[in-house]
């Protein structure tokens, strides 16, 4: 918003241009006095009487935490997969942002609006790469400090890479970063090119460019990602914890998406350097920064300093030892993660 340096020019053209300057000026201190409201963060009294959340019962099988999934259980009316008018919250049935594509361990994976079918094991991972690859470059692009939270952080801790039995993927941002997205791209949509592999003969229906030799070409492709901000982003408490998922980065052709939740210091006073989501993670200022550069599914990215304390915190010991999970076997030699096959996978 700010305006580094005036050009030099003659006053006619400066006129209208002060002007301008004037008039975005304004409309830039209204933003970031919006922002920056008093009412973002305070503390108030509501936070003691915060509600442990009703859990329905679930089936969680031997799975990992599912960290920030669990609120879905929580509300038994199906969502409207239009878009008309959202429900109008009542004081019993507390509002919802977000909605998914429905409520079984398959379908929060997708928003209602975006959604057109699941997408098969076969295909999700890549959907994924796209997903996360898309948002941290353009996080970088853009200047925004964001890094890797819960399961996502967990895949990259064995080898920089999405677990294959994950469907959906988390990052973290400050309370501030989040205030900047609110105010500056809520509602943008982003644009994310890459290159795809293809049989030959498939490329060569599509008349694309080939490179002379071998059966696979390499294929320009893009996709749409859509960043959406919760109105209630800026609210202390957990409510009845409907909207602990302060933003989406959502694929528009599949409604996948990566949660973005924001941490805050929500007592300042009687416990600084405590930051925390609305979902009750909690970490130490110094657990966080100075945050480390790395790399995840090839791009840039960010973790956690003590990445391991908080893996550890949330997920156990376990964690990072335990060599079978959810189907899959982890191979040392390929440092991957490999589906069992069909007999043995318990799901
Ligand atoms: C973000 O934009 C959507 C519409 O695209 C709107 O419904 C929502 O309230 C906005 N969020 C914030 C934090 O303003
Ligand atoms: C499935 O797993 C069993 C036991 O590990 C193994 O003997 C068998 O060959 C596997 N089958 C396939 C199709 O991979």
């Amino acid at each position: 918003m700010k305006v580094s340096s005036f050009p030099s020019c003659s006053f006619p053209v400066l006129l209208p241009l002060i002007t301008f300057l004037l008039v975005s000026t304004l409309l830039g201190a209204a933003a970031v006095y919006r922002s920056s409201d008093e009412t973002l963060f305070p503390f108030s009294s509501q936070q003691q009487q915060q509600q442990q959340p009703q859990r329905q019962p679930q089936s969680h099988s031997q799975s990992q935490p599912q960290g920030d999934q669990q609120q879905h259980q929580q509300q038994q009316q199906q969502p409207t997969k239009s878009q008309t008018p959202r429900p109008v919250p009542t004081e019993q049935q507390e509002y919802k942002y977000f909605h998914e594509a429905g409520w079984t361990e398959q379908l929060v994976h997708y928003d209602a609006r975006f959604f057109r079918g699941e997408v098969p094991y076969a295909a999700h991972r890549t959907e994924l790469e796209h997903l996360i690859r898309s948002y941290l470059s353009t996080c970088r692009a853009l200047g925004v400090e964001t890094w890797l939270a819960h399961g996502t952080l967990l895949g990259w801790w064995w080898n920089g890479r999405i677990m294959p039995w994950d469907f959906d993927l988390d990052v973290q941002v400050s309370g501030a970063t989040l205030a900047e997205l609110a105010a500056r791209h809520n509602g943008s949509v982003h644009e994310y090119t890459y290159w795809e592999e293809q049989p030959r003969s498939d490329a060569e229906q599509q008349q694309q460019e080939s490179d002379g030799d071998g059966a696979v070409v390499e294929v320009e492709k893009y996709k749409m990602y859509l960043l959406d901000v919760n109105p209630s982003y800026a609210e202390v408490g957990r409510r009845q914890g409907q909207n602990v998922i302060d933003a989406r980065w959502i694929d528009l052709d599949t409604g996948m998406f990566v949660d973005i939740t924001s941490l805050v210091e929500r007592e300042p006073a009687s416990q600084p350097g405590v930051w925390s989501c609305k979902n009750y993670h909690r970490y130490k200022t110094q657990d966080l920064w100075p945050l480390r550069e790395t790399e995840f599914e090839g791009v840039p990215a960010l973790v956690p300093f003590e990445f391991e304390k908080i893996l550890v915190d949330e997920y156990g010991e376990k964690s990072l030892v335990v060599t079978e999970w959810e189907g899959h076997r982890w191979n040392p030699d390929l440092k991957e993660w490999v589906r069992m096959n069909k007999t043995e996978d318990a799901s």
